[in-house]
């Protein structure tokens, strides 16, 4: 890795954080200049670069030192966070302030006509998800043996399509649900976009722009509440 005296933050190129986000920074007093790809955006008022990528892509960049910080949902990290733990390797990344935007639950639903009581009532179902880790964690913690079926996206048709039985997913107006007419049964994980970083402090000026950046980021968030 090269050596690097400017801050370098990830946020998502599109989707539903990536607008908010920029705004946020815009607020904290960042002006940058974007390149013509748009994917690296330089910084005019502080030594702080965006790089715009995949949300999925934000926790490795930061694991890889690319980037320092990175704005993503908590379910992004904490998806990551239970895949590495779940082979007993180190979680290179960290949650260091929730953001208070980008709110939603990643929750259980099955379809509307189908019985639910309790965890175990998914016993021997077949759980459609893009959340494996985290869905398979929860399974395990429940004490229900259940088969997760991996998908990339549009894993609310699933039940239709008879590739699964349930699905695990990001609920936020609900409305995903109910188009498709499926109920949320279970709650796994309380989402919200958050600021991730490494876990220790750049241990030269990038130390101190992050600080400053992290006091600047709480100063907006509290004006807002
Ligand atoms: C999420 C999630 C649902 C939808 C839920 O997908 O996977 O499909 O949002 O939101 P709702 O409750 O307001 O309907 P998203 O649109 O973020 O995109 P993706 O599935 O392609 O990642
Ligand atoms: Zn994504
Ligand atoms: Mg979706």
């Amino acid at each position: 890795m090269k050596p690097r005296d400017r801050l370098r933050i990830a946020v998502q190129k599109s989707g539903r954080l990536s607008e908010v986000s920029q705004d946020l920074l815009a607020r904290c007093g960042l002006k940058f200049r974007h390149s013509r790809d748009k994917l690296f955006c330089f910084g005019e008022s502080l030594a702080i670069d965006l790089l715009l990528v995949r949300d999925d892509d934000i926790p490795g960049l930061i694991a890889d030192g690319v980037c320092d910080l990175g704005i993503v949902g908590r379910n992004v990290l904490a998806e990551q966070q239970a895949a590495l733990q779940s082979r007993e390797a180190v979680v290179p990344f960290r949650e260091l302030l929730p953001l208070g935007f980008g709110r939603c639950r990643l929750s259980i639903a099955i379809p509307q006509e189908l019985d639910y009581a309790e965890p175990s009532s998914l016993q021997g179902l077949r759980i459609a998800t893009t959340y494996p880790a985290l869905t398979a964690q929860w399974l395990q913690q429940a004490g229900v043996t259940a088969k997760v079926v991996v998908l990339s996206g549009s894993v609310e048709i699933a039940p239709k399509l008879g590739t699964a039985d349930a699905i695990c997913d990001l609920v936020s107006s609900g409305a995903t649900l109910q188009a498709n007419q499926l109920r949320e049964v279970a709650g796994i994980l309380d989402s919200e976009a958050v600021l991730a970083a490494a876990p220790g402090l750049p241990p030269d000026e990038r130390g101190e722009l992050q600080e400053l950046l992290l006091r600047r980021i709480e100063g907006v968030i509290q004006v807002r509440e």
